[in-house]
Formats: structure tokens, C-alpha cells, sequence
């Protein structure tokens, strides 16, 4: 009689894990959640700022390795300002001179680059402690993170609340689901801040990763980098990304809006704007052979390159961010927008909700 074996099913524990990662000024304790799928990829998450401090993904030979910058404590992310991982907000993005006009009323929010507003404010949603609750892991672990922003925050009206919910899918999907409300009209068009560097070592820089956008133009910009209302057609410039092309192929070259950015830093006019979910830019480092492609419901995507690293930024393992070590793809509604009512709207009224879906996928070839 011959012995029967049951199969042999490899299980891979998925769980998150929650830890302490340090303590503010005040006493408040800020954790750290990790999120592991069955593929063995894992993604770790503070609930300081809903802030992402490591993404763990295979390269085509399954070496698993961080590809987002980050820093190693507390303190690191507490005096950043480059916004590492964050959720930026209640605006991600800049609005000229702080200031616009809802409802009859003029608003000036808080001045924190050059003469603008930017990312929120001195203390938007980046610098805030989230409420955070895990609420599932059966295969595809999710953490959801909540944060009630008071009326007049930064200058903003009414008070918001807003919960994000990160999702490490099976298909090595980094999901965010956002989720506002609040009790009087205001604005919100929070987005998602990581710097990525698929190389897996930050001393690579970024310019050799294969950048495709599926956009057309962008919303041109000022010196501030504010909008200026006008698009910019992309055909024949070098923020042409229809087709992938390596970044650093063209980055120097003389155009006007890349000279004010500095490099990219510049936010596309994404294609087939109709609310729901679709493919809107792919990126590939081919040593390692991580892929990584952006889908989101949102009308624009912020390229940015990473032009303000200059090697003063002292991240994990005392390690320090060159310039363009890190790039970011920001899903969200075009800079200034409260000002360009020619822009999709950011205005949020009571009783309404506002969502937003992107998602970052990591993939191999
Ligand atoms: C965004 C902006 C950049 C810069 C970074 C943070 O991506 O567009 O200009 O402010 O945030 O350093």
C-alpha cells in the first residue's frame, strides 16, 4: 500500500503587526503597522502624517527590497519637509497667495513656500496624528487611518474629516481609498506623497527609471509654480511622456516650463477623466526589473523628480538623499485649482462625500 501524502501547501501568515515607533513632544505614542500579503511583500505604515515608511517588493530575481525613501525615527519624520510618504493635505499641491473665494467669502490660508500655500499648510494632515484601525487581513491586510480637521485649520473653513485606507492587495498592490466629509463647505484634494526609487538603493539616482504618462498636456506654471491657467501641449517638449522614455534623457534640456521646475515638477492633464479608476503612468528600472504602474480616479498626476534633494536630507541609515534620488506621482486635482474654475472642482459641500482611489502596483518583467 503505498503512503499518501497530503499536498504540501506553503502558508505565508499574512497579519499586520503594530508596533511602537516613538513618542511626540506631548506624550502622544505613534505607531507603526505592518502590513505583509501572501506574496511576501510588506508595507509599513506610521500613524503620524498617514505616512508610508517602507515598501518591501520583490526584483526579477525576488530579492526583496525598500523602494520608497524614508527616515529611521520619529524625529525624522516630525522635522521633514520634503514630505516623505505623507498624505498631503487638506490641499495637496500649492494655491497662489494662499487665498480664494468660496461662497462669498475670501479665505487666506496659512504661507508656507515662497508666497504660497503648499501641502497643507505649516501643519496640514502630514504633521497630524491619525487615528488608526486595522480592519482586515485575510490576505490582503488594510489599515484605516482617521483624522477630524478642525474648522479653520491652516485657514481652511468647516470641519473635515477624512480616512484614508491603505490595502496591500495580493498582486502586490499598494491601494489607497480616501474617504471626506465635513459639516460646511470647504476644499479637499489630499494626495498621496512617496518618493520612489525602484532600484531598491537610494544611492541610485532616479534618472534612469522609464517614465510613461498618459496625458496629453499639463497645467502650465508661474515662477511660484502656480498655475496659470493656460495647458501646455506636450508634443515636441520634453514633458512628453506618451511614450516611455528614461527620465534623465531629457531633464536638462531648455524649455521654459522645465527651467522653472527645476526638472519635473509639474502636474499632468491625465486622459479619460470620467471619475472611475484607470491606468494613467507607468514606471520601469530595468536593473532591477521592478515595475511600477499608478492607476487613480483622479483628472491630474504631479510629477515630481525629486529637484529639491541636494544631499542635506539625512534619511535611513544616516543615509543622504541626493538630488533626484526619489521620484513621486501625486494623483490629484490640478494646482490652484480653487482659483481656475476651468479646472475640476475641489469644493466639498455637507452632506457630500469625497473619495478618491489610487493605486500603486508593483510588478516584475
Ligand atoms: C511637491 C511639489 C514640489 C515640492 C515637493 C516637496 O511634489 O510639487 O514642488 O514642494 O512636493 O518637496
Amino acid at each position: 500500500m503505498s503512503l499518501l501524502h497530503s499536498a504540501v501547501i506553503p502558508q505565508v501568515r499574512t497579519m499586520i503587526e503594530k508596533t511602537l515607533f516613538g513618542t511626540l513632544l506631548d506624550g502622544r505614542e505613534v505607531y507603526q503597522y505592518t502590513l505583509k500579503n501572501t506574496a511576501g511583500s510588506s508595507v509599513k505604515i506610521i500613524n503620524y502624517g498617514a505616512i508610508v515608511t517602507s515598501i518591501m517588493v520583490p526584483d526579477r530575481n525576488d530579492k526583496l527590497e525598500n523602494v520608497v525613501l524614508n527616515y529611521d525615527s520619529l524625529q525624522g519624520y516630525v522635522n521633514d519637509r520634503c514630505y516623505f510618504g505623507v498624505i498631503a493635505g487638506r490641499y495637496g499641491n500649492r494655491i497662489g497667495k494662499g487665498q480664494f473665494h468660496l461662497n462669498g467669502h475670501q479665505y487666506q490660508l496659512s504661507i508656507n513656500d515662497g508666497k504660497n500655500h503648499l501641502h497643507g499648510g505649516i501643519s496640514g494632515f502630514s504633521k497630524k496624528l491619525w487615528n488608526g484601525k486595522i480592519i482586515g487581513d485575510a490576505g490582503e491586510p488594510s489599515l484605516e487611518l482617521t483624522y477630524i480637521s478642525p474648522d479653520k485649520e491652516e485657514g481652511y473653513p468647516g470641519t473635515v474629516t477624512l480616512t484614508v485606507t491603505y490595502t496591500l492587495t495580493k498582486k502586490n498592490e499598494l491601494r489607497i481609498d480616501y474617504k471626506g466629509t465635513t459639516d460646511q463647505t470647504t476644499i479637499l484634494n489630499p494626495t498621496h506623497h512617496s518618493y520612489f526609487n525602484l532600484s531598491g538603493s537610494c544611492k541610485n539616482t532616479i534618472l534612469d527609471h522609464v517614465l510613461s504618462i498618459e496625458a496629453d498636456a499639463i497645467t502650465m506654471v508661474d515662477q511660484g509654480l502656480i498655475s496659470t491657467g493656460a495647458y501646455y501641449k506636450v508634443q515636441n517638449t520634453p514633458l512628453d511622456f506618451r511614450t516611455p522614455i528614461a527620465i534623465g534623457l531629457r531633464i536638462n534640456e531648455q524649455d521654459q516650463q522645465l527651467l522653472l521646475g527645476n526638472g519635473y515638477d509639474h502636474n499632468w492633464v491625465l486622459k479619460n477623466y470620467d471619475g472611475k479608476v484607470r491606468k494613467v503612468a507607468e514606471v520601469y528600472e530595468q536593473r532591477s526589473g521592478r515595475h511600477l504602474s499608478v492607476f487613480t480616479d483622479q483628472p491630474g498626476l504631479q510629477f515630481y523628480s525629486g529637484n529639491f534633494l541636494k544631499g542635506t536630507v539625512r534619511g535611513n541609515d544616516g543615509f543622504v538623499y541626493e538630488n533626484r534620488t526619489g521620484l513621486c506621482l501625486e494623483a490629484q486635482c490640478p494646482p490652484d485649482s480653487p482659483n481656475r474654475p476651468e479646472f475640476p472642482s475641489v469644493v466639498l459641500k455637507a452632506n457630500d462625500t469625497y473619495k478618491q482611489t489610487t493605486i500603486y502596483q508593483f510588478l516584475t518583467k
